[in-house]
Formats: C-alpha cells, sequence, structure tokens
C-alpha cells in the first residue's frame, strides 16, 4: 500500500523504521551493466524507448534494496515538444540555441500528450513491476536549469552567454522561463498519473545569479510552477545545486522536500524549515574514495541529521567512477540504524 513506501513517510514527515535511501543518477554509468548497455545503445537510444528506458530504471533496483526508482531520462526530454532538437556530447548539445525574442516566440506551444510520451510510458510499465513498497519518482529540470542548456547551447562553465542574455533582454528570458514553467508543470503532473508517487524538481544551475536577480527573473515561474503541481496534489522535492546564498529563497517555495547539497549545513537547515523533509547531502565525490570514507560520511551524516522527514541521498549526481562497494557502505549504514 502506498502508505507503507518509506519516501513517501519521510514526506509526509511521518515517523519510520529506518531513513529512506535513493541516489541521484541512480541509474548511470557507474553500474557495470549500464556501461554494457552504452557498448550498443547511445543514451538517446536509451532514453527514447519506453522498454530501454524501464530496464535501465530497474537496473539499480535489481542490485540494490532502494526505496525509490527514478525514471531514466533526462531533463532534456519533454523539450521536443517544444521544437527544440538536441544531442548529447556526453551533455546536451541544443541544435539551435536561444538567443533573441524571437527564437523564444518561435518555440512550439506544448501540448501535454506530446510532452516525452516515452518518459510517461516507461513510467506506468515500471511500476507495473517494482515493489510494491518501492517509490516511483518522476522530475524534470526546473526552468531555469533548461533555459541554461537552451541559450548557452551546452554546459558550460559559469553560463555566461546565459548571464548576458539575461541581462540584456530580461522580456526574452522572462516569456522563455514562462514557456518553460508552462511545460514542465504539466509534465510533471502527467508523470503523477502515469504512477509516479512524488517529482523531483532539478536546479542544478541555480546558483549562477545574484539573489535579486533570482527573486526578479527566477521566483515568480518556480512559484507559479510548483503551485500548479501542488494543486494537483503532487510531492515535490525541490533541488538546488550550489546555491547557499538562494536556501533561504528555495526554502520559502511551495514543496514538501528542500533537497540540498553537500555545500549546505544539513542539520542547520532540517531545524530552520522544519515545515520541510529534507533530502541530501553526502558528497559525491567522497564515495570515490571507497568503502571506509563513505562508511565514515553516511554515519556522520545519520547521527548529525534527525531522522523524521530525513531521505538519504548524494548532494549531487552520484559519479561514474564511483566503485560499487561504496554504494553497498551506504547502504549498509542506513539499513542498520535502528530508529525504533
Ligand atoms: O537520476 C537518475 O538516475 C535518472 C536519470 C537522469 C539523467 N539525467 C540521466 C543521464 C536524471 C535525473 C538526469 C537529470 C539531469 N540531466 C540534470 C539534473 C541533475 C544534475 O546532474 O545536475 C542535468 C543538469 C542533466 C543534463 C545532462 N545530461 C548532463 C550534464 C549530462 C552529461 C554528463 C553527466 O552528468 O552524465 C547528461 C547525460 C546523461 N543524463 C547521462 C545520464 C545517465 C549520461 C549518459 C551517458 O553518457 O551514458
Amino acid at each position: 500500500m502506498t502508505k507503507d513506501r518509506l519516501i513517501m513517510k519521510a514526506i509526509r514527515r511521518e515517523e519510520t523504521p529506518r531513513r529512506p535511501l535513493w541516489i541521484m543518477r541512480q541509474a548511470g554509468r557507474y553500474l557495470p551493466e549500464y556501461r554494457n548497455l552504452r557498448k550498443t545503445h547511445s543514451f538517446k537510444d536509451l532514453s527514447q524507448s519506453p522498454d530501454l528506458s524501464t530496464e535501465v530504471t530497474l537496473l539499480p533496483l535489481k542490485r540494490y534494496p532502494l526505496d525509490a526508482a527514478i525514471i531514466f531520462a533526462d531533463i532534456m526530454s519533454p523539450l521536443p515538444a517544444l521544437g527544440i532538437q538536441f544531442d548529447f556530447d556526453p551533455g546536451p548539445v541544443v541544435a539551435n540555441p536561444i538567443r533573441s525574442q524571437k527564437d523564444v516566440a518561435a518555440l512550439m506551444p506544448s501540448d501535454p500528450e506530446k510532452l516525452a510520451p516515452e518518459v510517461v510510458t516507461a513510467l506506468q510499465q515500471t511500476r507495473e513491476v517494482i515493489p510494491e513498497e518501492t517509490a516511483l519518482l518522476g522530475f524534470c529540470g526546473a526552468p531555469w536549469t533548461l533555459a541554461a542548456y537552451l541559450v548557452e547551447g551546452r554546459g558550460v562553465k559559469d553560463f555566461p552567454t546565459l548571464r548576458g542574455f539575461a541581462a540584456a533582454q530580461p522580456e526574452a528570458m522572462n516569456s522563455l522561463l514562462k514557456k518553460l514553467s508552462d511545460a514542465m508543470a504539466m509534465y510533471l503532473i502527467n508523470q503523477a498519473k502515469a504512477g509516479a508517487d512524488a517529482v523531483q524538481i532539478f536546479d542544478s544551475w541555480a546558483g549562477i545569479l545574484s539573489l535579486n536577480d533570482w527573486e526578479k527573473l527566477i521566483r515568480p515561474h518556480l512559484q507559479t510552477m510548483l503551485e500548479k503541481v501542488g494543486e494537483a496534489g503532487v510531492p515535490r522535492i525541490l533541488f538546488l545545486q550550489n546555491a547557499p546564498h538562494l536556501l533561504d529563497a528555495y526554502a520559502s517555495l511551495p514543496a514538501e522536500v528542500l533537497a540540498i547539497d553537500w555545500r549546505i549545513n544539513i542539520e542547520d537547515t532540517q531545524k530552520r524549515y522544519n515545515t520541510h523533509a529534507i533530502q541530501g547531502n553526502i558528497d559525491p565525490a567522497i564515495l570515490l574514495q571507497g568503502a571506509d570514507p563513505t562508511e565514515q560520511a553516511a554515519k556522520q551524516l545519520i547521527n548529525k541529521v534527525n531522522p523524521i522527514g530525513h531521505i538519504v541521498n548524494l548532494g549531487h549526481g552520484i559519479l561514474p567512477k564511483t566503485p560499487l562497494e561504496s554504494v553497498e557502505a551506504l547502504i549498509d549504514v542506513v539499513h542498520n540504524e535502528k530508529i525504533r
């Protein structure tokens, strides 16, 4: 029964027999079976086929007793519905970056049915086969993080073209963010209808603007998007990365869970925003060092963070060179903690 899914209990800040755990990018390149599949299929092939995407979503769960499946897709997956073309090398590379109001106006109005139908199908298929007690998570990129790739054209340190565009053409930026947030609200609601128990909004590039600019440019769109998803009854996990200066701002947005990276003091955050559940926040770099440092980091985390409303995760995606023993060590620490 849904009420027994640990992550859902933690989201509601109810007591759990142990803390729930999932890992950002848990279906990625640190898994030998994923690397094997990548020998014969491109990332695009894997993510665009509902059957392959379901298969990859299940890989980490076959190996480990994780408390959630996160659907194997990318933040870019729903963007073809807006007329955007891109490839991966290894991150997203956009064919025609958006650089003017005219480019924004040319985006197609998003038909909810066309927003990554392969992801919607993969969610339905995954729900049919995962254990009843495992939560299913959907996700999307936050409007700003999507805009980062659309304007810059690809991932570039600190996204200078994006920041310049936002400053020089704020109206065009504003219409772009509005189109993205409308589309993403629909997309997340579709994912919940297809079986996602909760959704994570990845604002990986949240931190590159000042608080003032964030308030003016970004808050209104994130706020509206999150409200629409909340009104549809879908629990929201809001992830911000490299943005300690924006923590108060994000904590004031409507979301059930605040997901933070390792730069942020998690116990202070938990005390300060005790209306939210909290997710995080082991530095993924520690796992590269093997089982012992991972075990220590995991023990430190559970010692300092109150278990009520804590979802254990890393502070960002697991890195491709992570040894499997580190993942096992993390799981062991979480599973061996007896809360009651
Ligand atoms: O968490 C999961 O296991 C679900 C799958 C998932 C992927 N991308 C698969 C993927 C999720 C949740 C994402 C989100 C995503 N994609 C984000 C937000 C999270 C974050 O890491 O900050 C961002 C910024 C992207 C954009 C993106 N896609 C990048 C930067 C890259 C390349 C570099 C990298 O980190 O792997 C991708 C490609 C991508 N998306 C891969 C995977 C497994 C690697 C593909 C491969 O080469 O096999």
